[in-house]
This record gives structure tokens, C-alpha cells and sequence, in this order.
């Protein structure tokens, strides 16, 4: 069965490609200077739940990047998303979308007038079977990062700090790495958001400190909040780690998994998943329709 990339070459209308003969150029922006943004949308049975909340990060993440305008509407890349699941028969998985500033003469300075690469993929994907159970190992990891940053605050392209984190976290046997910013306060893991739950109330880092606002973050805050569980967005420390009752982590794929140790030390009662968390994603799983 042959696989497909959705693609918009220099700005060009999306369109289904091979996946053998799809091709960028070796001038784009994307690949020479991390000069772009990604977006990675969970399907379930074909659907996007939150697409439009993606999208609409992408585009303020453009704004940031100063990007002019991405010549794509967004009606036109959710329908290019669909059209790309259903020519690659994805039922349960992602979608991972990519926009670079595209192709330009070799200097940091953006082109007043970009011509922007688009490509899409999708693949199948499910979460391993023991992931709620087992959860996730932390590291705090050595990168300290900048709240100040705007990159912070965008899902760009220009990663390292995440692959360095998380390759420190695999090196150590670990799945996720957690970040401080320069001033000491808890952010964000490398590809997820944090929690921590505290005599049945969930703290998470404001977004003041320095961290993407996470789809899954926002969902889960949401529906805590519907459920009757207090819930503060302020300045974390690892103190605040050692003296949870849980925590957890979430992004657009996971949901929320738990956070069962932090540099080998246990998370809330002997690491095991709490509660809490359980009935976090549970809400999160029904909302998006997952049996
Ligand atoms: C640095 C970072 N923080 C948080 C998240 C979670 O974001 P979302 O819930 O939108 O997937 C991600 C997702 O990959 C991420 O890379």
C-alpha cells in the first residue's frame, strides 16, 4: 500500500504525494535554520478533535515568528489533514503538520515575502499497552531555559533544548525530562506538560514561567475544573514535586500519563499512579471519543 504526504511546496496549494518522491529543497528555512512550526494532531477513528486548536496555534505561532501570512487557510489545511487520513486509511494515530518559512537566500534575515513549505504526514499510532500503568521516569534535566524567550511559547521548529532534555532522559533509562527556567521554577517536560496534585487540587506551571500552551493542558484544565477540582496555574519547584500526592504529564498524543518517579526518586505514594490523574484521563479519553 503506497503511503501519502500532504505537501504545499513554496506555498503552493496542498496536495497528495508519495511518500518515496516527495521532495524539499536543500535552500528551505525549515532545515537550514529550524525556521518553522509543527503541530502534532492525535486522530481517533478518523477524526481530529482538535484540530481547530491546533490550527489556531499554528497561526499565532506564525504571528510570533513573524511570519507575513501562511498562504493556506486554515479550512484548507484542516480539509487537507482529512483528505491525507483518509488516503492513508489512519484510524487511530496523528498527524504530524509542518510549516517552514521555505526556501531563501543562505542569512538569518527573513524574507519580507516567504514562500512557505507545507508537509503533512500521518501515521498510525497507539499508546503502549502499559504506559497508564507504568507511567513515565523523569529527569530534571542539566537545560535551563528562558521565560523571557518567545520560542518558549511556540511549537517551533528550533528544538535542541527538547532534544537535548530527552536524550538525556533516555540515556538515563528515563522517558521524559522536566525543565527549569533560569530562575528555578519548574516548566514543562520535553514534549508534555506538567501537573502536580496536591490534597486533591492540581497545580500546574503558569504559563508566565516559560512552556508551550499545551492542547492537552488546556483540555485537562478545563476538565478538572468541571469536575470539582481546584485548580492553580503559578510558580512551581521541585519542592512541590517531592510533596505531591501525584503527578502527571500531558500532551495532544498521551493525554495525561502519570508521573510515577523524578531522578529516581518516587512521585506521591511509592510512584504508583494516583486517582487524581486516573479520573484526569479518563475525562480526557471520553472527550475525545476513545473507547
Ligand atoms: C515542549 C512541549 N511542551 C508541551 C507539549 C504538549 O503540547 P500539546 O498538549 O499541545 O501536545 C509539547 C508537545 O509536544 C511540547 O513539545
Amino acid at each position: 500500500m503506497s503511503a501519502y504526504l500532504m505537501v504545499g511546496i513554496e506555498g503552493a496549494a496542498p496536495r497528495l504525494v508519495e511518500r518515496s518522491v516527495a521532495t524539499i529543497s536543500a535552500q528551505d528555512r525549515g532545515f537550514l535554520y529550524g525556521d518553522g512550526l509543527f503541530e502534532t494532531i492525535r486522530v481517533v477513528q478518523g477524526r481530529t478533535p482538535y484540530l481547530a486548536s491546533h490550527l489556531e496555534r499554528l497561526g499565532a505561532g506564525a504571528a510570533t515568528l513573524l511570519f507575513p501570512r501562511l498562504p493556506w487557510r486554515l479550512d484548507e489545511l484542516a480539509a487537507a489533514c482529512h483528505d491525507l487520513i483518509r488516503a492513508n486509511h489512519v484510524t487511530d494515530g496523528y498527524v504530524r503538520l509542518t510549516v517552514s518559512r521555505g526556501p531563501a537566500a543562505r542569512g538569518y534575515e527573513a524574507p519580507p515575502d516567504p514562500t512557505p513549505t507545507l508537509v503533512m504526514q500521518a501515521s498510525e499510532w497507539r499508546p503502549a499497552p502499559d504506559l497508564y500503568t507504568a507511567g513515565y521516569r523523569a529527569v530534571l534535566s542539566s537545560v535551563r531555559v528562558s521565560a523571557h524567550s518567545p520560542l518558549c511559547r511556540v511549537k517551533s521548529l528550533s528544538a535542541l533544548e527538547k532534544v537535548i532534555a530527552r536524550t538525556q532522559a533516555a540515556q538515563q533509562g528515563c522517558n521524559e525530562a522536566l525543565l527549569l527556567n533560569t530562575d528555578g521554577y519548574l516548566t514543562e517536560g520535553a514534549a508534555t506538560n506538567l501537573f502536580v496534585v496536591r490534597e486533591q487540587r492540581l497545580l500546574t506551571p503558569a504559563l508566565a514561567c516559560g512552556l508551550l500552551p499545551g492542547i492537552g493542558r488546556r483540555q485537562a484544565l478545563q476538565l478538572a475544573r468541571a469536575l470539582g477540582y481546584p485548580c492553580e496555574e503559578g510558580f512551581l519547584t521541585v519542592e512541590d514535586l517531592w510533596r505531591a500526592d501525584e503527578a502527571f504529564v500531558t500532551n495532544a498524543l498521551v493525554l495525561a500519563v502519570p508521573l510515577t518517579a523524578v531522578d529516581g526518586r518516587p512521585i506521591g505514594h511509592g510512584g504508583r499512579p494516583g486517582p487524581v490523574t486516573a479520573a484526569i484521563l479518563a475525562g480526557l479519553r471520553r472527550a475525545m471519543g476513545i473507547e
